[in-house]
């Protein structure tokens, strides 16, 4: 085999509660993650020594060395597959999910890189097998194996598909300029959540306790009526996200008075997604919200979409 091409989605989050912060450092979470047809495409071709090299989308901040999440992935997919003559790759990523835009783009790297190795090396490892490897290098990895529409927990890793129609949602994703850290993001919510118990009347933070799906989100899910859906949006970093970049206010306010269903910040952003009735009523928003000048760039997107495939094997 000369080469393998894997394509993987960006994700949203149509629900992230999170609850306080754990031993670890990380935070038990209770999100719906929802994969839309925004693409990142990852090519492994056999080569004298591992490499990397990253195109499209943000390609300058992507780390080309082993740092990258893709490298990362198919190291720790060689270590568990020892004896399967796992050569040396070159990996190349194609990105059009922008970086560091609370769109797990890394993760979703990854996550194309070991379907695309476990292919390469005909290693025939199963999707439960690559999530349990995908989940030591990013807490959104398992997800981009899976796609569709699913609830995770814990860290974000322990997946559940959501049984959900076959409705297809529409959503146009305002892209900001400029990025923000998710650490940062979880830390502003940390220290918010702090400022609140120190004084109640401080500030509107959920308060930090256990996190809970959201029945009111998963009902409206079930009966795939977008209106319901729109009302039911809702993540605990959003009020972080924007301490931290306030000009996302002013972009989620325009989506919702040029028509958009619901609006919220993606993971800890600054993306901000709007959800639309019907692609024409999405086509109008993207176009709306350009002309707004509230972002940098809009993109129309639906879903849900399968997880991360191989597409060209030669
Ligand atoms: O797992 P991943 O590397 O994608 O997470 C990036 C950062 O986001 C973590 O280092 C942590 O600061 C924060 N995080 C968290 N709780 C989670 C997921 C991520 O605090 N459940």
């Amino acid at each position: 085999m000369t080469g393998v091409t894997a394509r993987v989605p960006a994700k949203l989050n149509l629900q992230l509660a999170v609850g306080p912060p754990r031993a670890d450092g990380y935070h038990d979470l209770v999100t719906v993650f929802h994969a839309v047809s925004l693409f990142d495409q990852v090519t492994v071709e056999p080569a004298g020594r591992d490499g990397i090299t990253v195109t499209g989308e943000g390609a300058d901040r992507v780390p080309a060395d082993q740092d990258n999440l893709a490298l990362r992935a198919i190291a720790a997919l060689r270590a568990a597959v020892p004896d399967r003559g796992t050569a040396a790759v070159h990996v190349t990523i194609a990105k059009r999910i922008p970086v560091a835009a609370g769109l797990a783009g890394g993760s979703a790297d990854a996550a194309a890189a070991l379907v695309a190795c476990n292919e390469l090396w005909a290693a025939g490892l199963t999707q439960p097998q690559l999530c349990g490897i995908g989940a030591t290098i990013g807490s959104d990895v398992a997800f981009a194996l899976l796609g569709g529409t699913a609830v995770g927990r814990g860290r974000g890793e322990q997946l559940t598909p959501a049984l959900a129609p076959a409705t297809q949602y529409h959503w146009v994703l305002a892209f900001a300029d400029g990025q923000l850290s998710t650490p940062a993001v979880y830390a502003a919510l940390d220290r918010l959540r702090a400022a609140r118990s120190a004084d109640p009347a401080e500030s509107e933070v959920g308060p930090a306790s256990e996190p809970d799906l959201d029945a009111a989100l998963m009902s409206a899910l079930r009966t795939g009526d977008a209106a319901r859906v729109g009302q039911q949006l809702s993540n605990d970093l959003q009020q972080a996200a924007v301490s931290l970049f306030p000009a996302l206010r002013k972009t989620l306010t325009a989506g919702l008075e040029l028509g958009a269903l619901g609006a919220l910040v993606a993971g800890s952003g600054p993306t901000c997604v709007f959800l639309a009735a019907n692609a024409e009523r999405a086509l109008e928003l993207a176009v709306s919200l350009s002309g707004a000048g509230v972002c940098r760039s809009v993109a129309r997107v639906s879903g849900p979409v399968p997880g991360a495939a191989v597409v060209s094997a030669a």
